[in-house]
């Protein structure tokens, strides 16, 4: 039955001109039918330069608007409508605007988990896997780091050399996990490496011998000479992780750390995104997307 379905969006793909892409934390049938599979830097690099006419971005929303703010001549498809980032949601641009007007000699670093709307008053995009080197590059000792508390605290810990000020907001999922939570993993497997997300809590960062982005994280425990590895994010990079690498073995931080958004879309979604009669398309207005594409040229040019 899978099978049939993922024929299906391969044929119907092929006949229509179709790039499908899909972030790494989404279900493993739709990543084995993606043209591409990545973390938020790598499909934002890639969205600009695929052949087809049109894209379907299996993610969340703030992955579809990046799609369409590099390649607006496509068209763009978010998988499934629901498919949001609770911390994309978190800040918009009036209150940005506000906080901009106390700290107005600093650089607004932007994570790219947010809106495009967003995006338009920021001076710099960035992710999880270019944050720190960004930070570090731009041309500015002062930065005010939007939306998450967590990464922006790692990357400011990384570059003492500067001043930070950072704002409350984060990813709910990854912020559930606790230092406990890590210190029980330790004491129940203590030859692993412990390989974590910025998105976490500090306290949970500092005990990770690898901190990184999705596909950085990947990368660590697929060409580390190590067997054991917990991994502190979302708990499809585990599953993954023990696919590929079935000699190793991959122990989920927390097992409850699901991202129902990124889970949103299933294979029949695709498939019916492929037909036209599901999926949404993202439609910007040229001067938004003029507005919010320097800040993610930019992240492009030092990342
Ligand atoms: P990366 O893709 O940069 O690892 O970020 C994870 C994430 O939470 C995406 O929303
Ligand atoms: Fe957003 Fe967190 Fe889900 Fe990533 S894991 S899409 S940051 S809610």
């Amino acid at each position: 039955m899978i099978k049939d379905i993922q024929n299906d969006i391969i044929k119907l793909k092929k006949e229509k001109d179709v790039c499908i892409l899909a972030h790494s934390y989404v279900a493993q049938e739709i990543k084995e039918i993606a043209d591409f599979t990545g973390d938020s830097f790598a499909l934002a690099v890639k969205s600009a330069n695929v052949p087809q006419k049109t894209v379907i971005m299996c993610g969340v929303r703030f992955m579809a608007e990046t799609v369409k703010i590099l390649a607006p001549e496509k068209r763009v498809i978010l998988s499934n409508p629901i498919a949001g980032c609770p911390m994309a949601e978190q800040m918009d641009r009036e209150l940005i605007e506000q906080v901009k007007e106390q700290y107005p000699d600093y650089a607004v670093v932007a994570y790219i988990n947010t809106t495009a709307d967003l995006k338009t008053i920021c001076d710099v995009c960035v992710t999880s896997s270019s944050a720190v080197e960004i930070c570090r590059k731009i041309d500015s000792d002062k930065i005010l780091f939007i939306p998450d508390i967590n990464l922006g605290s790692y990357v400011a810990q990384q570059l003492p050399e500067k001043e930070f000020k950072l704002l409350s907001g984060g990813c709910p999922r990854h912020a559930m996990i606790s230092e406990k939570k890590v210190l029980e993993a330790i004491k129940a497997h203590p030859k692993a490496k412990v390989l974590v997300h910025p998105e976490c809590k500090p306290e949970v960062v500092k005990h990770a011998d690898y901190v990184g982005s999705t596909s950085g994280i990947m990368n660590f425990a697929k060409e580390s000479k190590d067997r054991e590895f917990i991994i502190g994010t979302e708990i499809s990079i585990a599953e993954e992780l023990q696919y590929e690498c079935p000699d190793k073995k991959f122990y989920p931080m927390a097992k409850d750390l699901i991202c129902s958004n990124m889970k949103a879309t299933t294979l029949v979604d695709v498939l019916n995104c492929l037909k036209g009669t599901f999926g949404e398309e993202i439609t910007m207005e040229e001067e938004k997307r003029l507005q919010a594409k320097k800040c993610i040229d930019e992240m492009i040019r030092l990342g």
